[in-house]
């Protein structure tokens, strides 16, 4: 089975389990992540938002256009990238999403992590970030590559966690976005294998 029909198959696995019927009922639509299966990096928001609802796709509004101008900054592609969010139907209102719903949903980002085996994992936002590195202090520690290991198919794996600050956050805070720049470069360092 190719991995693409590898996440089809755990998208329709996903709708037919419905872990969190609560947000299904009140969302447009699942937004189960888009990109290349082959991708080396995962980047993971924490949940679809208005536009990404619409759409079904994730990072499609303004943190989406942003995220695609820091991509296209260090000359990496949209189409070479695989993205996803820990919660995957947005929350009414764009409340954050409730621990129980980001427990709800983990096996399954375990799981596409699993197929894709990236090379990186780009954390975006400290919500995201701390689902993998619970200590996470995203001022001091963004852009700074983490060994962790996690469990996937059933078996503890290295993988190697980036966290980065959340694209919305430099929507609103000017000061972020050069930090956010330099980070990109990290992502592009290590998929270089420079780092
Ligand atoms: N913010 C997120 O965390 N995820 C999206 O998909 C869009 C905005």
């Amino acid at each position: 089975m190719t991995k693409q029909s590898e996440l089809q198959e755990l998208k329709k696995e996903l709708e037919e389990n419905d872990p969190t019927p609560a947000l299904r009922s009140t969302a447009t639509q699942l937004v189960f992540g888009d990109g290349n299966p082959e991708a080396q990096v995962i980047f993971i928001g924490e949940a679809p938002g208005k536009n990404e609802d619409i759409q079904g796709i994730p990072f499609v509004g303004a943190a989406g256009k942003f995220l695609d101008e820091m991509l296209a900054s260090v000359h990496i592609n949209r189409d070479d990238i695989y993205i996803t969010n820990i919660v995957k139907y947005r929350p009414p209102n764009n409340r954050d999403p409730l621990p129980e719903e980001k427990e709800a949903m983990w096996s399954y980002l375990l799981a596409q992590i699993a197929i894709i085996r990236p090379k990186v994992i780009a954390t975006l936002g400290r919500h995201s970030g701390q689902a993998f590195l619970p200590n996470l202090r995203i001022s001091q520690d963004h852009g700074q590559p983490t060994d962790i290991s996690i469990v996937l198919d059933g078996h503890e794996e290295p993988v190697i966690i980036l966290p980065l600050y959340h694209p919305a956050a430099a929507l609103y805070n000017g000061g972020l976005r050069q930090t956010l720049l330099d980070d990109f470069q990290v992502v592009k360092d290590i998929l270089s294998n420079e780092i």
